[in-house]
């Protein structure tokens, strides 16, 4: 007994070191799952004041804003796909859009070479901001309780102050620390007294609160128009950024509708370009279907082989064809998302060994750590999936102090150089290059899976490249294997996405037979600490309970649900 109490801190230690626990919740009446509780609570208290899914999203996106600014924001841009409780499913896409002053040579040197790191680490990554204009048409064709109660938790939230948590404090050293040239960074993790805040103390952001209070009593002209937007511009023109007041005034997020696909029965909504997400998670989910999991174990060598294989051809499809629809009216979203495609691309797969991804054509690369999700369903069976991102975490790492809020990066999601596309991942096909006001190619997958007209599983993550993939195996495993949704979150995660060709695969959660059996395959592998930070709910319609789950990878999330 001695020796068993004396191991237990050990194995719970292991347990929480290969992320196998994931608390789940219960609620009969609302759900909220994002990456910060205190957010989840947030839209959890708008859903008891009667408020709807879309009104608790909206809450809780602003609120995100306030408590984890590495994603959460007003600075950038994302999706929201949203079913009805009959079953109806839109879209919204909050997109950012490349500003006027953009051209598809903007990121080259005289020769025609890509300037190293120029669309992501500069001024000129900054992308027209969508989330403020996303949120607010959102809510006035789908909310109920008034806009200003949506905005006041966030505005609380900012001026009261709330935890200074253990991922805050980990970037508040990073920026800090000595070297770091980045003043708006520096700055931003301090109190009062300008010392760097530290874990469990109180965090107050009044510059922020002030841009809230504008939008919550202005709405989207409070961002886009007026104040804000002068303040903005002028941060432009004293930072050699090119986004002008007419950029702003011109933005409008668009209701689109959902890339619809099925899975053995189940209906499945996501999101169509300018995301890439929808269309390949149904063309992985069609390849899927193919197949007979009778006899393919979960975790095999054959399990992983066949999904990297659906994963190196969807990938290679996304590449060439996709890009912001608006300016590509000829992709052939149709045909890619056919059963009929998928049963030719999965006839030419070789169960007995690996394809080669050419270099010559298609994929993309690994993107960086930030991007957030976040999941609600409310008590009539509206359900919510919503995506928003800086692009890198903490975007640009640029702001304007006054306004307390960071830009995002999110034009180093565009082809940066026409016609060139390296093994190393760099693409350069023509619909996802830079152009005026176009929206930049994401792999954000806002998903909700439908279950006899009915909302049945809604999920998504960040992760860049990753969220496709990460998704792709959390749907499957809830609808291919009956898994209960933390389960779902947790399981093996593995991505490829056909340039570099390389399988990532999370570390603890691969057995090295496995390994060497892919390895003696043709595959290459490279392990990875972790894949994904799902946020999801499931619905079960017979006995009339919603069950929420946060992925452990992120440790500051939660499910609220009442
Ligand atoms: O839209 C996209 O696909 C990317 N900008 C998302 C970036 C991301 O998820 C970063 N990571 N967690």
């Amino acid at each position: 007994m001695n020796s068993y109490i004396r191991t237990l801190p050990y194995l719970l230690l292991f347990l929480f070191s290969i992320n196998l626990i994931s608390a789940q919740t219960y609620a009969k009446n609302g759900m909220v799952v994002s990456s910060n509780m205190e957010s989840s609570k947030v839209g959890r208290a708008i859903l008891q004041k009667g408020g709807n899914a879309i009104d608790a999203a909206v809450a809780t996106a602003f609120s995100l804003a306030v408590t984890l600014p590495s994603a959460g924001n007003i600075g950038g841009g994302g999706f929201i796909v949203y079913m009805d409780s009959k079953g109806k499913a839109t879209t919204i896409d909050f997109r950012e859009k490349a500003p006027l002053a953009a051209t598809n040579d903007m990121y080259l040197d005289k020769e025609g070479e890509l300037i190293k790191g120029i669309n992501h680490n500069t001024v000129k990554a900054i992308g027209v901001p969508g989330t403020v204009a996303g949120l607010y048409l959102a809510h006035r064709k789908y909310g109920k309780l008034p806009w200003k109660d949506l905005v006041q938790p966030a505005i609380d939230q900012a001026t009261n102050g709330f935890t200074f948590n253990w991922s805050l404090f980990k970037a508040a050293e990073y920026f800090t620390k000595e070297g770091n040239d980045n003043r708006f960074m520096d700055n931003y993790f301090r109190n009062e007294n300008g010392t760097v805040l530290q874990p469990t103390e109180n965090w107050k952001q009044p510059q922020l609160a002030n841009t809230l209070s504008i939008i919550r009593e202005k709405g989207k002209d409070g961002f886009y128009k007026g104040e804000v937007a002068k303040k903005i511009v002028q941060w432009m023109k004293e930072n050699e950024g090119i986004i002008t007041k007419k950029d702003l005034k011109k933005y409008e997020a668009i209701e689109r509708k959902p890339m619809e696909g099925s899975y053995k029965g189940y209906k499945i909504y996501s999101m169509p370009p300018p995301s890439s997400g929808g269309v390949a998670l149904i063309e992985m989910m069609n390849l899927m279907e193919q197949a007979d999991f009778k006899e393919i174990e979960f975790n095999s060598t054959a399990y992983v082989h066949l999904l990297t294989e659906a994963m190196r051809r969807t990938f290679a499809d996304r590449a060439e064809h996709l890009g912001d629809p608006d300016f590509n009216l000829d992709m052939p979203l149709e045909k890619l998302i056919s059963k009929e495609f998928a049963k030719q691309r999965f006839n030419g797969i070789d169960m007995t060994k690996a394809s080669v991804s050419d270099s010559t054509k298609f994929g993309q690369l690994y993107d960086g750590e930030s991007t957030t999700h976040l999941s609600v369903l409310d008590k009539h069976g509206n359900a919510v999936s919503l995506t928003y991102t800086l692009e890198y975490s903490y975007g640009s790492k640029m702001g304007s102090e006054e306004l307390g809020f960071i830009f995002n990066n999110e034009m180093g999601d565009f082809n940066p150089q026409a016609g060139i596309t390296k093994s190393n991942g760099q693409i350069g096909t023509a619909p996802n290059l830079v152009a005026p006001e176009k929206r930049m190619l994401s792999s954000m997958t806002p998903t909700i899976v439908a279950k006899n007209d009915k909302p049945y599983l809604v999920i998504g993550s960040p992760g860049g490249r990753t969220i496709i993939n990460t998704v792709f195996q959390t749907v499957f495993n809830v609808l291919e294997y009956n898994m209960p949704v933390n389960k779902a979150i947790e399981a093996l995660k593995i991505h490829h996405q056909w340039l570099p060709d390389v399988i990532r695969y999370e570390k603890h959660l691969l057995s090295p037979d496995t390994k060497k059996a892919l390895e003696n395959m043709g595959h290459t592998l490279e392990p990875r600490e972790n894949l994904g930070a799902l946020m999801g709910i499931t619905w079960d319609d017979e006995k009339k309970v919603m069950t929420g789950a946060s992925d452990s990878s992120r440790p500051d999330g939660g499910a609220a649900g009442y």
